[in-house]
């Protein structure tokens, strides 16, 4: 059984240990600052010794699609090529380095974010199929606003084609992977869904034609960007909202299944992550995040961002319920995990709510009769709340030792303003002031 300090191969890719930073936002955009953005974001956590970063989500074009404001577009090589600064630098502390791939479909800001829409009135929405009536009708309701294009089946093929030279881009600016956000709801998981998708081309009807977008992606990838590995994050659409309001979703056995053959069209690590249909906490379980919503300073971007004070207070009224409903759960994808990984033989990367160097280990099997839940442990929220966290984690910390975090959420809230992604709760930053003089985020 592994313990969190061995390598681990993925598509031919030596990873240096089994610890990830998983994708989170920078918010870097694609301003003069991005690479040096990205630098601050990424590199403190590759000094201290991660094995994998994860770079947050991408958009493969060159407009809509961000899920939020100040998404890096790595549509432009010329752009892409200015990341071979973050990647040299990431890859001298011995770590790799993977970006992840997105568009957001239905999820994108011309959807939710007020001032954007106004601003941009000619903004489609890509969409897989015609929206939900769900959706319609909060489209209907005002919480939403809906003006879809549905992809022909030509644009599908051309949109996989993007995903594709985004990958070559990176791939020549040294990234060690490929990572697809198939699980936040964006694009990947809309072909995927039996929700979102009601197509009656090559890309829907049947679970394997959902799962065609994800092949086609996979053939565009390996045809312009060669044998860089691939990994993509499955979901199952467990959490919510429950029948009778959403009765096509993924079942966990159809994230299961989602794996297996994914693993046969040629994808070399997976990532299970319980997801709802929409755009809610099922992702980021924790808190009500009650200092982000009170900072005043923020409610005048808040206003602009959801359309007014009484929408914003509707937001919050409704991230209030989500927290009771999605309230912390540690290692919350354990279970689905565990089930994807008796039916593959790829790595399996487990993410949500792992927070103990113990619990890591337990995952990875080493202290345990049982067969591990994965093969490598990653976080989020933690890297926010101490970027250089593998320091204290790694290197036969005790099994005691565990991250600051505490999955308050009030770094979430805020990034709907374009507000940098960090942690925003002074309890925690005193006290990882206190361990930095202590000098424990030094590597032994
Ligand atoms: C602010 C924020 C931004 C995130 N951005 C992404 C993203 O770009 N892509 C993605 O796949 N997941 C994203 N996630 C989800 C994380 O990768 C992770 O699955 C989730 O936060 C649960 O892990 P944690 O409990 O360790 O934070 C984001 C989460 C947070 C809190
Ligand atoms: S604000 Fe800080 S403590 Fe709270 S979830 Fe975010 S990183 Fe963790």
């Amino acid at each position: 059984m592994a313990t969190l300090e061995d390598s681990l191969d993925i598509g031919g890719v030596t990873i240096p240990n089994r610890l990830y930073r998983a994708p989170l936002l920078e918010c870097a955009g694609n301003g003069p600052d991005a690479v040096d953005t990205l630098l601050d974001d990424l590199e403190p956590a590759a000094e201290s010794g991660v094995g994998l970063i994860c770079q947050g989500a991408t958009i493969v074009r060159g407009d809509g699609g961000c899920a939020a404001p100040g998404m890096t577009r790595v549509h432009d090589p010329d752009f892409v090529e200015r990341l071979s600064r973050l990647t040299d630098r990431i890859h001298d502390h011995g770590s790799r380095i993977v970006v992840q791939l997105e568009h957001g479909g239905l999820r994108s800001m011309e959807t939710w974010h007020a001032e954007y829409r106004r601003e941009q009135p000619d903004l489609e929405q890509l969409a897989v199929s015609e929206p939900p009536w769900q959706l319609r009708a909060l489209d209907r309701l005002g919480f939403l606003s809906y003006d879809p294009h549905v992809l022909s089946t030509d644009e599908v093929y051309e949109l996989a084609a993007d995903f594709g030279r985004s990958a070559a881009y990176a791939a020549d600016a040294g990234y060690d992977g490929i990572h697809l956000a198939g699980a936040n709801m964006g694009i990947v998981q809309q072909f995927c869904s039996p929700f979102y998708n009601r197509r009656n081309d090559e890309f829907g009807g049947s679970p394997e034609a959902r799962l065609e977008f994800l092949a086609v992606v996979h053939d565009e990838i390996r045809e312009r960007a060669g044998d860089v590995p691939l990994i993509t994050k499955v979901p199952a659409e467990t959490p919510a909202p429950s029948s009778p309001i959403v009765q096509r979703k993924l079942s966990l056995e159809d994230g299961v299944e989602l794996a297996r053959r994914l693993e046969k069209i040629g994808y070399d690590a997976v990532v299970p992550v319980q997801t709802s249909v929409v755009w809610d906490m099922s992702i980021v379980r924790g808190a009500y995040p009650d200092r982000a919503w009170k900072n005043e300073g923020l409610h005048d971007a808040y206003d602009a961002a959801f359309g007014g004070t009484a929408r914003r207070k509707l937001v919050a009224a409704a991230n209030r319920i989500q927290s009771l409903q999605y309230d912390f759960d540690p290692a919350w994808n354990e279970a689905f995990c565990r089930r994807v990984r008796e039916q593959v033989s790829i790595p399996v990367l487990a993410e949500g709510g792992i927070r103990e160097r113990g619990q890591m280990d337990r995952l990875l099997g080493e202290a345990d009769t049982k067969e591990p839940a994965c093969d490598m442990v990653g976080m989020a929220r933690p890297f926010y709340a101490e970027p250089r966290l593998g320091a204290r984690l790694l290197e036969d910390a005790p099994d005691e030792t565990r991250v600051l975090c505490e999955s308050c959420n009030n770094c979430t809230v805020p990034q709907v303003t374009g507000a940098p992604g960090m942690c925003r709760t002074p309890t925690v930053l005193r006290k990882r002031g206190d361990l930095e003089r202590e000098g424990v985020y030094e590597r032994r």
